[in-house]
């Protein structure tokens, strides 16, 4: 839902009701839920290096992923023990294949005793530059009560997104693509 600007806006901030703020220029005015980040990669690394990891849990990704997020994930499985389990995608592919990949791969690791942790997909992956199927992929996550975290580097000016309708976990976008 639209919020209208002007005072309707200051819910969505971190200021008390009674709070008149008159310069968000200078200062800066702190929106909940959102941190501002210097660029994708960089907000990526900020949420997986925050994450508690065991040595029976995976990180879940496709192996389209950016190579930043990637080298990441295997940092942290090198420094924590974390599992980094690649989805293998070969396209041409269909998004329900997608999605029946990533339901296999969690049901695969579940039968083993084990969990996923995290999943980390694209909005529109790099290479190729296809749209991921990233809604659904969400609403699968949330289903399988496993932490979506999407890489929307890309989206914004090509993809309207609605993040209070889709509701990932976590989000990281950027402006300059
Ligand atoms: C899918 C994906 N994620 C992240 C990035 C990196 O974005 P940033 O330059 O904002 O770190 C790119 C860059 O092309 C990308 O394609």
């Amino acid at each position: 839902m639209k919020t209208q600007f002007g005072k309707p806006m200051r819910e969505h901030f971190l200021f008390s009701s009674s709070w008149v703020n008159m310069n968000h220029g200078s200062f800066g005015a702190i929106p909940k839920n959102h941190s501002l980040i210097p660029n994708a990669t960089s907000g990526i690394d900020t949420i997986l290096r925050n994450l508690d990891y065991t040595t029976r849990e995976h990180m879940v990704c496709f192996n389209t992923v950016y190579g930043a997020a990637e080298r990441t994930m295997l940092h942290l499985a090198e420094k924590t023990g974390v599992n980094v389990t690649r989805i293998p995608l070969a396209y041409p592919l269909s998004d329900s294949e997608i999605l029946h990949r990533l339901y296999t791969t969690v049901a695969g690791i579940r039968d083993k005793g084990e969990d996923v942790k995290v999943v980390v997909f694209d909005t529109i992956a790099f290479e190729p530059g296809v749209r991921m199927p990233f809604e659904n992929l969400i609403a699968a996550c949330r289903k399988l009560g496993i932490l979506s975290c999407v890489d929307g580097a890309h989206c914004v000016g090509q993809i309207l997104i609605d993040l209070s309708d889709l509701e990932p976990h976590l989000f990281v976008s950027n402006l300059h693509k």
